[in-house]
């Protein structure tokens, strides 16, 4: 059954009762749209935007609309699973972007190990810390119920074990070499739901271990569609695709590299304090994301 959403979307309803417009999912074709007007947030945008300022982390603010967006097409009572919560940051905006019902697994070790730009190695008071900020934060937004932690590296049978059932988004912002984030895109991408569920991935077209994961495994898919990005941010919608739609996909993708290659650049000339010539790359000199 179809239905036409105010902005002229072609919205998929599956038994859904009458008047239940929260039940109303997109099609992956559509995941460019703005969000409908019965839209599922629990807060709406500019509310959201506001609860992150001052909590530290590394998604921008066109990243946490893209989130929010994407959080918003996540159907009552789903499930969304984020990968590397850090202090909060993009988990507020997930919970407070989906409605009030949908349950949030936020799966991280809190080691202070692949914790953000040449932070690999472990040093647990710096992952106590963050974590006493993440709780902070959760109860600060009022999400300390709906927001379930999952203390655990992601590669852990502990936390694979601790979601059951489809996930309707999956958001992927753990470790970022390439074994693991190649683990997080497989393990946990296909427990993701194959009719419109959703994978968001951060650092891809950045990071060299991201990109060389999303590389092998999502270029040539059959079942995940590029549907675009906001800076590192990668969104891809989970679908069947045909033969052709494949060469069109694998094509978008590619075309991405672009950014990926400045992006490494950039990188390097900071890590040799030149950070000044990136302005030759018109960047400000700030590690990009
Ligand atoms: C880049 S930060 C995440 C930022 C967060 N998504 C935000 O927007 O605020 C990476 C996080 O991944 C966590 N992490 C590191 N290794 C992990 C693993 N194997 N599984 C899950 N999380 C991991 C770190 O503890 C850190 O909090």
């Amino acid at each position: 059954m179809y239905a036409k959403s105010p902005n002229g979307a072609v919205l998929e309803q599956r038994n859904a009762p009458a008047g239940r417009q929260r039940d109303l999912r997109i099609s992956c074709s559509d995941m460019e749209s703005p969000p409908h007007a019965d839209s599922a947030a629990s807060v709406p945008l500019t509310t959201t935007l506001e609860a992150i300022e001052g909590v530290e982390g590394w998604l921008t603010r066109a990243q946490a609309t893209r989130l929010w967006r994407a959080a918003n097409q996540v159907p009552a009572a789903g499930q969304i699973v984020e990968i590397g919560s850090f202090r909060g940051r993009s988990t507020t905006v997930l919970s407070l972007g989906s409605s009030s019902d949908v349950r949030v697994f936020a799966v991280d070790p809190f080691l202070g190990s692949d914790r953000g730009p040449q932070e690999i190695s472990e040093d647990r008071d710096r992952g106590e810390a963050d974590m006493a900020l993440f709780t902070g934060q959760m109860a600060r937004a009022g999400l300390s119920d709906r927001v379930t932690l999952i203390r655990q590296r992601s590669g852990a049978m502990a936390a694979l074990d601790g979601v059951t059932g489809r996930i309707d988004l999956l958001y992927i912002d753990g470790a970022h070499r390439y074994a693991p984030a190649r683990d997080d895109i497989a393990r946990w991408g296909d427990r993701v739901r194959s009719d419109g569920g959703l994978m968001l991935i951060h650092d891809a077209f950045s990071s060299i271990g991201v990109t060389l994961a999303s590389m092998r495994l999502l270029f040539a898919s059959s079942r995940w569609l590029y549907v675009g990005r906001d800076g590192s941010l990668a969104q891809y919608c989970a679908t069947t695709l045909s033969h052709r739609q494949r060469a069109s996909n694998a094509a978008r993708q590619t075309a991405q590299l672009g950014l990926f290659a400045r992006n490494l650049v950039i990188k390097l000339l900071i890590t040799a304090k030149l950070g000044r010539l990136t302005r030759v790359f018109g960047h400000d000199g700030s590690w990009p994301y």
